[in-house]
């Protein structure tokens, strides 16, 4: 039996001030509800501030982001040290606007997972096809190779440190990021039932192990109807993350 496990991505919104409003109001929510996971992936600038406010309780912090090198010249980026300094336990990896933005490839994203690893945080790998991919009908190609890159790229003893901290995959489509309008429960579950086979062709225990989230405007509306398909394992949230109320419904849909 997989926990069921919601992340709310806030991507680059908050300040000080919302945030502690927002943390507050999610502790005091979630504090009886313990039979699922939540975590929160705030901004890098911000992780010292939800280190402090979610200390001791059931929820966990982690990075948006992750670069795969431990120090150097490398302006802006972000190390895998500096977040386990923060007390982060969660990190996403190759989030869609990571690579379409930024310009992530399967290849970094396959070295940040790595990384992520071995600095013993658990990597929450996302994966999706955009809406042209959809529409030339290439989606299971296309996570295929998003998932196949990472597990080919970790040798054995990096693959036996995935499975003890329980990496996590995210069912992202592109086109349902940020849409208000999710994919319907039962693509979704179709399409999570693909990348569990897909997972198992690299090792069957995996599979059945491997936490499968979905993402894409999961509202507190449409979270029930996709959290009781049989491997969608919880959500990655944006935009409803950023409101307490919607946030700790999900999450409470989630226990
Ligand atoms: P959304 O974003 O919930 O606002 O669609 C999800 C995500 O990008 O992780």
């Amino acid at each position: 039996m997989r926990r069921k496990l919601v992340v709310g991505n806030w991507k680059m919104n908050g300040n000080i001030k919302s945030n502690r409003t927002l943390l507050n109001a999610i502790v005091q929510g979630l504090q009886t509800y313990n039979n699922a996971d939540y975590v929160v992936c705030v901004p890098a600038p911000y992780l010292f501030q939800a280190r402090l406010i979610l200390k001791n309780t059931n929820i966990a912090w982690g990075g948006q982001n992750v670069n795969q090198f431990e120090h150097g010249a490398l302006t802006g980026a972000v190390a895998p040290h500096m977040l386990t300094d923060l007390g982060c336990t969660f990190v996403l990896i190759g989030h869609s606007e990571r690579r379409l933005l930024f310009h992530e490839t399967n290849t970094t994203t396959s070295a940040s997972f790595g990384a992520a690893i071995s600095a013993g945080m658990t990597p929450i790998l996302c994966i999706g096809e955009t809406l042209a991919e959809l529409k030339a009908g290439q989606t299971e190609a296309v996570l295929a190779k998003q998932i196949d890159s990472v597990m080919l790229n970790l040798n054995a003893n990096e693959f036996a440190k995935a499975m003890q901290l329980n990496m996590v995959f995210a069912y992202e489509p592109v086109w349902a990021v940020g849409a208000k309008k999710s994919a319907t429960p039962e693509r979704v579950q179709s399409v999570h039932k693909f990348i569990r086979q897909h997972i198992a062709q690299h090792n069957p225990e995996a599979a059945t192990q491997v936490r499968i989230l979905y993402g894409g405007s999961v509202n507190s509306k449409n979270a029930g109807s996709l959290f009781v398909m049989p491997d969608v394992d919880g959500g990655l949230i944006g935009g409803a993350s950023l409101t307490a109320d919607e946030f700790i419904a999900i999450c409470q849909l989630a226990n």
